[in-house]
This record gives structure tokens, sequence and C-alpha cells, in this order.
């Protein structure tokens, strides 16, 4: 069974507070030896709960966690534009968590290889539910055109390949990406998009209000299959919302 469920916060603080109490109360259900396997995102919604959990640390028992990726920039993991250079920066020097468990998409390598690569890692690495792997949380933006990951709209065939890892191409940059596939998201426990701002108000009043042509953009086609999502954002980001 999947639900859904939104979440308006005033301020980005109060939102990153949410998904850090979120993250604390999934990971008290491990048991002992387990470990809890969490998918990061890059965009600026992610990068502030990123600060929030750092000046939170506490909270987390970051040795339990291990540490992956939605998707990646093609470009080295020092580039300005790397989302592992970004949770370098905002979380990952803050705390301390085991190397061994800090599993990067090399976005220095070439892509096809690395997508194959990456998916065997996730195959190996986190427990498998209907032969698929199921993260225990997938973290997710948005994008004004509606992606999520790294998966654009006009570029379905990427989001609804059976692979768990795709090579995607960015529609105005031309940059290339490597991107999990709804295959591999919408098997995951929970799902949790970090949406705020003016600027995503319109898409994401079409999305979760299910408006002309809502079903186009990827970030619509993100269902638990058996678990549930969350959608948090601001007053800004939710401002059309008519909830
Ligand atoms: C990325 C993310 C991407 C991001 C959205 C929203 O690699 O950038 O995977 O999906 O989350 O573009 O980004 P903003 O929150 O910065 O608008």
């Amino acid at each position: 069974m999947s639900t859904r469920s939104i979440h308006v916060f005033p301020a980005v603080n109060d939102l990153a507070a949410f998904f850090a109490d979120l993250l604390s109360k999934e990971m008290a259900r491990l048991k002992t030896g387990e470990f809890f396997s969490l998918a990061l995102s890059g965009g600026s919604t992610p990068k502030a709960v990123f600060e929030y959990l750092s000046q939170h640390k506490q909270h987390i028992p970051w040795q339990r966690l291990q540490l992956f990726w939605g998707d990646e920039r093609c470009v080295p993991p020092e580039h300005p534009e790397s989302n592992y250079n970004m949770v370098q920066n905002s979380l990952l020097r803050h705390i301390s968590i085991p190397s061994g468990h800090i599993f990067r998409i090399k976005g220095e390598a070439e892509p096809q290889a690395e997508s194959v690569r990456y998916a065997e890692t996730i195959v190996e690495k986190i427990p498998s539910v209907n032969k698929v792997p199921r993260f225990d949380l997938v973290m997710l933006g948005m994008g004004e055109d509606g992606h999520t990951a790294s998966l654009f709209p006009g570029n379905i065939n990427v989001g609804g390949s059976q692979s768990l890892f795709e090579v995607a191409t960015h529609p105005v940059s031309g940059q290339r990406r490597i991107t999990a596939t709804l295959e591999l998201i919408n098997n995951a426990k929970t799902i949790v998009f970090l949406v705020t701002g003016q600027s995503k108000a319109e898409m994401l009043s079409r999305i979760l209000e299910k408006k002309e042509g809502w079903e186009r953009y990827p970030a619509s086609m993100v269902k638990a299959n058996h678990g549930k999502v969350l959608w948090l954002t601001d007053n800004a980001a939710a401002s059309k919302l008519k909830i």
C-alpha cells in the first residue's frame, strides 16, 4: 500500500528539522547489526537539510547509515557542480561516518560504465524486495520543469528503464548525468521530496493537484510501490496549492 502526505513549513529550517526527526525515527527501527540505506539528492533544498543535519548531528546514529546518491553530474568529485562535492562540504566534513559507508557515484568515470558499476554496487549493498534493491529512504528535489533526480521531461525512456541507473542529459546545459530510474526509486520504503521557493509553486500545484498534463512530469511518476511518499515544502512553494 502506498501513501502520500504533504507537509508545509513556514521556513526551510522547520522543514529540515522535520526531515531530521523523520530520519531519526526511521533509523530507530533498525534491528541490531542493520544499516540504514539513504539515497541523497542534489539541489538547494537538500543542501539546506544537509547543513541542518551537520548542525544537529547528535540526533543521528551516523555509524548506522550507508550513504548513496540518487544522481550525479558527470564531473569530478571536487567540481563545484558535483552532488558529492555539495554533500561533502555541507555534511560529510562535519560528521563522523565510516568512509566505507559512503558510496558515491564516480562522476569522473565513463558514464555508461559507471551507471552499470553503480547499479551493481546498489544490488550488492542493499537488500532487494521484489528483485529490486529497496532503499530505506530516498531524498529527492524537484525542478521547475518537473524533473526529479536527473529524470527530465521528454527523457522518460531513461526513467522507465528496467535498469537501476541510466545516463541522462540535462536538456538545457547538455551536461551528462547518472541517475536512478523509477524502477529503483519507486521500490524505496520512504521517498521524501524537498521542494521550496516560489519558483516551484506552479509545478508543485500541477503535479500534486493533477492539473492538465501532470502525468508528463517525472516527479509525478514517483510513487512508492510499497511505501510512503512525503512532500516537504515551504509556504512559497505551496502558495498555489488548494490544500
Ligand atoms: C540535482 C538534483 C535535482 C535537484 C532539482 C531541484 O542533481 O540537482 O538531483 O533533481 O534536486 O533540480 O534543485 P533545486 O532545489 O536547487 O531547485
